[in-house]
């Protein structure tokens, strides 16, 4: 039985249908199981990661799990899951762990990777990139006025769908050769944020209107919901991606078979969102 934790998250429930469509047995945890809308077939048990008897009753029986870190409750995890004898686990951590000026973003997965390391248990770490899920936040401005308002306009990076990432974490939860391995994963572009926005009108068949914010008006909106270390962390890695072309990984192919899909695929399947 392969445990998948964060299972509501824009990875995980990709994930969970893709281990389910493999015909495995999968166990999902939410710490509100009655709202998670998870697929038929899947035991969804309620567990929150702060929980040592939460984590006791997730991680019986189970011989993998995907674990979506959250933060200080890492240890925890592993704690439990090795004197429960986990066979392997596949580590959501960041690409920015790679990167020079990624500040707490790139030091807390590290931390993260540390503490797998430290468990003793099998590991695969996945590396991914900036998601394309991120955008879903352009779609209240999308819908009232066809704006977004975003920092950086000319900031590169290859997004990477959440699809290719649940793909590869299930290569790496399925298929034998994956212990100790990290990979980097990105999409199949480098896309700067304006060119995003001009294809995100396309596929919506709308004239988009992309208006840049200094980082400091962005500062001010982003640390309504976000801690101020994360968001000075983040408007210094993405500032550093101005005028640059971000490397594109070849690792979703080799592990999956299939080209990682593209920005224009992505919003293609989440216009509703922008609708
Ligand atoms: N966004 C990016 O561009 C990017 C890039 C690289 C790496 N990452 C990494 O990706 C991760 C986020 O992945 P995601 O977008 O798939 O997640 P997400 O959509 O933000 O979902 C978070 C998940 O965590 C669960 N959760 C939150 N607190 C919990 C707790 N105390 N106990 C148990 N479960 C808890 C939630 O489940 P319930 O609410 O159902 O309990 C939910 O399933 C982060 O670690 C981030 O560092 C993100």
């Amino acid at each position: 039985m392969i445990l998948v934790t964060g299972a509501t998250g824009n990875v995980g429930r990709h994930v969970v249908n893709l281990l389910l469509q493999a015909g495995e047995q999968v166990r999902a945890t939410s710490r509100n199981p009655e709202r998670a809308g998870l697929p038929e077939g899947v035991e969804v048990i309620r567990a929150d990661m702060s929980q040592p008897e939460d984590l006791q009753a997730a991680l019986q029986g189970a011989d993998r799990a995907f674990l979506l870190p959250v933060a200080g409750q890492v240890r925890g995890f592993l704690d439990v899951a090795a004197k429960a004898g986990l066979g392997h686990l596949v580590l959501l951590s960041a690409l920015a762990v790679t990167m020079e000026h990624a500040g707490v973003l790139g030091s807390v997965n590290a931390e993260y990777e540390q503490a797998v390391t430290e468990s003793g248990l099998p590991w695969t770490f996945l590396r991914p990139g900036a998601f394309m899920a991120n955008d879903l936040r352009w779609a209240p401005g999308i819908k009232n006025g066809g704006v977004v308002r975003a920092p950086f306009g000319e900031a590169a990076t290859a997004p990477i769908d959440e699809r290719d990432i649940a793909a590869a974490a299930t290569r790496a939860l399925l298929d034998d050769g994956h212990a100790g391995k990290a990979y980097e994963l990105t999409g199949p572009e480098s896309l700067t944020t304006a060119e995003r926005v001009r294809i995100l009108g396309e596929v919506l068949g709308r004239d988009l209107r992309f208006e840049e914010l200094s980082p400091e008006q962005a500062r001010e909106q982003m640390i309504a919901q976000t801690p101020a270390v994360v968001v000075d962390s983040m408007l210094a890695l993405f500032g550093s991606f101005v005028g640059k072309t971000a490397e594109v990984s070849p690792v979703v192919r080799e592990l999956t078979g299939s080209a990682p899909h593209t920005y224009a695929d992505w919003a293609a399947r989440n216009a509703t969102a922008f609708r």
